[in-house]
């Protein structure tokens, strides 16, 4: 695993937990944790349970007692450390976003495909029950052809002026804002539910353009440093997208997707609707063991929404769990992710959202921008 913050300790959480609750074709072994700072990687080995503490991710990824390399480093640093991974055999979990931009995506594809290894985005919400299940009945046609999905992913993180700048609010570093954060998730579970994207058009502000430079940066929080920083991200992202003809799509079908860090009140409201010919679906991960469901032909005087708790051992994933009604978290989805990646490693079968997924995520992420610069609809790339 390189990277050993935010995301380091959910996956070394999954890793550590995933055996213990899923059957897998494979045994785990948690065998090195990388990082750039000696005395940080080490306290990160000895408190999230790994054997070996690296400083050097090219060491660690060309070891030939590692099959599976697990990226959890911030944005820019995903293409270079999966095409080493691919060229030395190993199997990829990568966070997402992919890659900055479509260039690098495709070039992390083809890799996969030349090496012959097994891939994933953690696009991790596809594994919340909820969700799971939402498209289980979506496939099976109960809520007929699909005609809107309505997506917010709402934080408020940076609302403060005085938040000081860490590597997300920098393009180098992030590529972009509150897209390439929390519009990516909505895009591939629009995608993972409806299907694939054809054109957007969209909008992008940055509110607050200077903050106080980063002092010493811990995962999500950072001390606040001397003087400010231009700020080179989005705050927040807003688009339209028209849905290719699909399975699922109806004709004409189509999104209002949105993301902002600034929007106070909202922790990480990852919300999202769909209606459809025969009935409508919502899911909110704040109450992420819920969806909401209508079905149109209920009885006349029992109109509108019922609530479907997830936890029946029946819906995906939640049998390995606890009794109905014992609900799950956060954590549960990278858990979930790490059991399906390592069963298709061992079984050699895909695992989705493969590197494919998120090539055609970032697509989709880079015509929103080109759609702000040409000022209308943008087709989006058609990566195969
Ligand atoms: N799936 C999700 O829901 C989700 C949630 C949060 C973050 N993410 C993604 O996970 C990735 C990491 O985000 P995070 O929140 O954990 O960030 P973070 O800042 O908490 O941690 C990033 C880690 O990467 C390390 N790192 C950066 N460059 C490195 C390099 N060249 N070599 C070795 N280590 C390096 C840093 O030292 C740090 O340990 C990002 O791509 C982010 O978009 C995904």
């Amino acid at each position: 695993m390189i990277g050993y913050g935010f995301m380091g300790r959910a996956h070394s959480n999954a890793w550590r937990q995933v055996s213990h609750f899923f059957p897998l074709k494979a045994r785990v072994e948690m065998h090195t944790i990388c990082g750039r700072d000696r005395a940080h990687v080490e306290a990160a080995r000895a408190q999230l349970g790994w054997q070996y503490a690296g400083t050097d991710w090219r060491e660690v990824v060309e070891s030939p007692l590692i099959d599976i390399v697990d990226i959890c480093t911030s944005n820019a640093s995903h293409t270079e450390i999966a095409l080493a991974a691919a060229r030395a055999g190993k199997h990829i979990l990568c966070e997402k976003p992919l890659a900055l931009d479509s260039a690098n995506a495709e070039k992390m594809l083809a890799a996969v495909r030349k090496f012959r290894v097994r891939n994933t985005v953690v696009f991790n919400y596809r594994r919340v029950p909820a969700i799971a299940y939402a498209k289980q009945m979506i496939d099976s046609g109960q809520l007929g052809q699909l005609r809107h999905f309505r997506g917010t992913y709402l934080q408020d993180w940076i609302s403060d002026p005085k938040f000081p700048m860490n590597w997300r609010l920098r393009k180098e570093t992030a590529g972009s804002g509150s897209h390439g954060d929390l519009n990516a998730h909505l895009i591939d579970t629009a995608r993972f539910l409806v299907g694939d994207i054809a054109e957007t058009v969209g909008l992008q502000e940055t509110f607050i353009a200077e903050r106080p430079k980063e002092g010493q940066a811990i995962g999500l929080t950072a001390t606040t440093g001397k003087g400010t920083e231009k700020v080179t991200v989005d705050d927040a992202t807003a688009f339209l997208a028209k849905f290719a003809p699909g399975k699922n799509a109806a004709p004409g079908a189509y999104a209002t997707i949105e993301a902002t860090r600034l929007a106070p009140g909202h922790k990480n409201y990852n919300y999202f609707e769909i209606n459809g010919s025969e009935g409508s679906l919502s899911f909110c991960f704040e109450r992420m063991n819920e969806l909401q469901y209508c079905n149109r032909n209920d009885a006349p005087d029992k109109p509108g929404f019922k609530t479907i708790l997830c936890t029946e051992g029946s819906h995906p994933y939640f049998g390995a769990w606890w009794p109905p009604g014992h609900v799950i978290g956060y954590e549960h989805t990278f858990i979930h992710t790490v059991s399906d990646f390592i069963n298709g490693v061992a079984t050699g079968t895909d695992v989705h959202a493969d590197f494919l997924d998120g090539a055609k995520c970032v697509a989709v992420l880079e015509s929103v921008v080109a759609s702000k610069k040409a000022k209308g609809w943008v087709k989006v790339a058609n990566i195969k």
